[in-house]
């Protein structure tokens, strides 16, 4: 199975880039830029990564962003990222970058977007991964803030394919954000959000009809409610699940009573993603072996896991045709 899943063709639609923070680079980007870190050696850095619950990650997530400060940086921090994509056989990905993380510290959206795009760029080049990019605004700040923030991207605008919502759930429903996700739209971002991940059930209904979503980040709540699950299925929206991350935030005690199977067998798109992988224990694929494990899943279920990858994405329908394909002749020959 492990080398099943390695091979498999994928496409990764849940990834924050500042959770791709390995403490390895971390230490080198935070020495070059002469900050400090309240941490002696990466083997310490490392053990704190031990969370209760989301608030818990979020603090430490947004200091280890501090040590970003440059175009350099925000390059080296994704091309390490799509590196890892490559011996994956990630083909596609979609990552989301929290701009308010760094412009709040007085970096500017440019330095923050251009980094990010040229890792992209030149992993197009070298490993032909394509890659969309979500600007997520953070849900604990104002409706003004993300505004302020929306504005901001408008001059990159051909190099953002959608807009995302994230940071602590709880306290901060989507109808705070109607009216900044229907100007984003306007602008021709696609609507995107984490929505019951700790939030209720009611935080996706408000996600999918105040904000429009696409696509449900997590959602894991919604099978609170049947007439929700009802409704996904209906409007045919895919849900981003993470389970590496459901564990480590205690949104999922156990993995092997992870709600991932449930999901499909009841009708829900769902697809296989890391969310933040330099802090839950794991890329992408150790997400599907662990998955896999905990749920007896079969080459089949891993199939179409990674087929909804590629149906789901953001892509045009000729690239995700070509994907799709190309999936197919791998599950032909290896199932
Ligand atoms: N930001 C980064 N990871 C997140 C998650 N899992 N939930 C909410 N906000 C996040
Ligand atoms: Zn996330």
């Amino acid at each position: 199975m492990q080398d099943f899943i390695k091979n498999l063709p994928k496409a990764e639609l849940h990834l924050h880039i500042e959770g791709t923070f390995e403490p390895e680079l971390l230490f080198e980007i935070a020495k070059r830029n002469q900050i400090g870190i309240p941490y002696a050696t990466v083997e310490e850095l490392r053990k704190a990564y031990q969370f209760d619950c989301l608030q818990d990650f979020l603090d430490i997530y947004y200091r280890g962003a501090n040590a970003l400060q440059t175009e350099q940086d925000f390059y080296d921090l994704t091309f390490a990222y799509l590196q890892k994509c490559n011996i994956q056989n990630v083909r596609h990905t979609e990552i989301m970058f929290d701009p308010q993380t760094h412009t709040d510290r007085g970096i500017t959206f440019e330095t923050v977007i251009n980094g990010i795009s040229r890792a992209c760029d030149d992993a197009k080049k070298k490993f032909g991964i394509t890659s969309l990019l979500i600007m997520s605004y953070l849900r604990h700040l104002s409706e003004e803030a993300c505004f302020k923030t929306l504005e901001q991207s408008l001059p990159f605008k051909d190099k953002i394919k959608a807009v995302g919502l994230d940071s602590s759930e709880k306290g901060n429903p989507p109808s705070k954000f109607q009216r900044v996700f229907e100007a984003s739209v306007k602008e021709g971002y696609i609507p995107l959000a984490h929505a019951g991940e700790e939030g209720s059930a009611e935080y996706v209904w408000e996600a999918i009809d105040l904000l429009g979503i696409k696509r449900i980040d997590h959602g894991n709540n919604s099978l609170q409610d049947p007439e929700l699950v009802k409704e996904i299925i209906k409007r045919d929206l895919a849900l981003t699940v993470c389970p590496l991350s459901n564990k480590a935030l205690k949104v999922q005690e156990d993995l092997t009573k992870h709600p991932l199977k449930k999901m499909m067998d009841i009708g829900l798109k769902v697809t296989v993603n890391s969310d933040d992988p330099a802090y839950f224990g794991g890329q992408v694929n150790k997400n599907y072996e662990e998955i896999q494990k905990a749920l007896n899943l079969s080459k089949e279920d891993l199939y179409v896991l990674a087929r909804n990858s590629f149906e789901y994405s953001l892509l045009d329908q000729v690239t995700k045709e070509k994907y799709l394909k190309e999936l197919e002749t791998y599950y032909d020959k290896n199932k």
